[in-house]
């Protein structure tokens, strides 16, 4: 990991009513002592957003959201713009998720202006890419990723892209139980780090962190967190159990 300070984000989806968001913030609270050389961060469902950045604006556990609009404001009923994040104190968003991608049908050009108006209001952005099994089998998971991230950054600035996290998530083994070994995620991770070093030189993109996501836990942390250019995770299932995702914590510090 290097230079870059790991970084490990729990997406928790469509999961858990209010009190039980609550008692697992509280727990995470109490079990993070902050003094650790990791960051870390809860994405709650973005109705608990408020309740999150209240419960926890005395702890280094950082809150972001799921999902966010590429306007502003307007008539788009449902959505939520990094505007109104900003404004209930929530800085960090994913964009591009396979579940958004596949789901709810949000395709390379959303995700782009997604991704382009969350940078110019501030926000710090997410991005999930990843292939499909399929893709994989047919020996095409480097030319999608490519794809997508090239896609995802269109005319964003280049000095933009540092504010950018970037999230390799193999599309089939999220939420699968089959996880990419170490070996298979660096190379991944490899290709999305030189792809961001053409675009915005190796210097910065060296600073860049590139989270492994896909049935992330505690069991097969360690030796996903310590490949060269994995700097993090982003945590869906694990992370909806405090001493699980704390494990996964710790398990990128030793
Ligand atoms: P998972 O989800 O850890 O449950 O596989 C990861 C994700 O979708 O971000």
């Amino acid at each position: 990991m290097g230079v870059r300070r790991p970084f490990i984000a729990g997406n928790w989806k469509m999961n858990m009513l209010s009190s039980q968001a609550a008692d697992l913030m509280r727990t995470l609270d109490h079990g993070f002592s902050g003094e650790d050389d990791v960051d870390i961060a809860v994405f709650p469902p973005a109705i608990y957003l408020r309740d999150a950045v209240k419960l926890l604006s005395n702890s280094t556990i950082q809150v972001g959201a799921q999902n966010v609009c590429w306007e502003r404001n307007g008539a788009f009923t449902g959505e939520i713009s990094p505007a109104m994040l900003k404004d209930m104190g929530v800085h960090l968003a994913i964009i591009g998720h396979s579940e958004r991608r596949t789901i709810f049908l949000e395709d390379d050009a959303m995700i782009n202006r997604k991704l382009r108006h969350a940078l110019d209001e501030g926000l710090m952005p997410v991005l999930c890419i990843g292939e499909t099994l399929s893709e994989r089998n047919a020996g095409k998971t480097e030319a999608v990723i490519e794809r997508q991230i090239s896609k995802a950054f269109t005319d964003v600035p280049r000095d933009r892209i540092p504010r950018v996290t970037v999230a390799y998530e193999p599309v089939w083994a999220i939420g699968t139980g089959k996880t990419a070994t170490p070996e298979q995620a660096q190379q991944v991770h490899r290709v999305i780090r030189e792809w961001l070093g053409t675009v915005c030189g190796e210097g910065k993109a060296a600073t860049i962190r590139i989270l492994y996501g896909g049935s992330v836990k505690p069991e097969n942390a360690r030796e996903l967190l310590h490949q060269p250019d994995i700097d993090g995770a982003l945590v869906g299932g694990a992370s909806l159990k405090a001493d699980s995702f704390l494990a996964i914590a710790e398990a990128a510090l030793y």
